[in-house]
């Protein structure tokens, strides 16, 4: 068995509803999640712009001051950076963007494919980003594709600003998307695709709860995340 054996991957692209599935499967299943934007989000950060204009050492030197660390499970589940909670600040759009600019540079994936998979090999996982099933993890167990129009995931993204007061203007919000869906399409290394192995779904016309229910059924049906337990 791999080190990937015990990992169920979740790609797609912005604002599709990624996390908020990857807890709730993670919750259901007992196990923790990885949410990997969110560190592509706090090395951009942190970095900022600046990195596009750094040496593959020195964007690895840099990085190799920030230690991501994962605790608990199911909604529970913490990202850590140097011993903080991953920031609330990384959470906007711009941050978005600016990650999505960074993780075209291959030193910044070198460090976090190294990283994702060593918190891979500690503890089974769902794992959620844009390379999952097809880089980091190609013998992750269960691999998961969700897809719906950006119009949709706009519309999501801002119901969900709103439940937080947070007014957005969804056509700004639906261009934002597209513009992040054509960057992480097009990219040469580990650009945002389905894996061939991988079961798809289109979330468009589904709730979070039909998602999910998929989702399990498929596990169960192909005997569950640890078939030998
Ligand atoms: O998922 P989230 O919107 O938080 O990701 C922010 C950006 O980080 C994405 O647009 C993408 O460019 C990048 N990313 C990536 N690979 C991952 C996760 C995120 O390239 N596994």
């Amino acid at each position: 068995m791999t080190h990937s054996a015990s990992v169920i991957t979740i790609d797609g692209p912005a604002g599709v509803g990624k996390t908020t599935i990857a807890r709730r499967l993670s919750e259901t299943l007992g196990i923790s999640y990885l949410d990997t934007g969110a560190m592509f989000r706090t090395l951009a950060l942190n970095l900022g712009l600046a990195a596009e204009e750094m040496s593959e050492e020195a964007i690895k030197s840099v990085c190799s001051h920030y230690r991501f660390q994962l605790e608990g499970h199911g909604i529970t589940t913490q990202l850590f950076v140097n011993g903080k909670l991953v920031s609330s600040e990384i959470r906007t759009e711009e941050v978005g963007m600016l990650a999505s600019r960074l993780a075209r540079l291959p030193a910044i994936r070198a460090v976090l494919a190294d990283i994702q998979r060593s918190m891979a090999a500690a503890t089974p996982l769902v794992a959620e980003g844009r390379d999952m099933g097809t880089v980091i993890f190609p013998n992750a167990r269960f691999k998961f594709f969700l897809d719906a129009s950006p119009e949709i995931r706009a519309l999501r993204r801002m119901r969900d600003a709103e439940n937080h007061d947070q007014p957005t203007d969804l056509a700004k919000l639906t261009e934002q998307i597209r513009l992040r869906d054509v960057q992480d399409r097009t990219r040469a290394i580990a650009p945002l695709k389905a894996a061939s192995d991988a079961i798809c779904i289109d979330t468009s016309d589904k709730d979070i709860s039909e998602v999910l229910g998929l989702m399990l059924r498929h596990i169960d049906a192909s005997g569950g995340l640890f078939p030998n337990r």
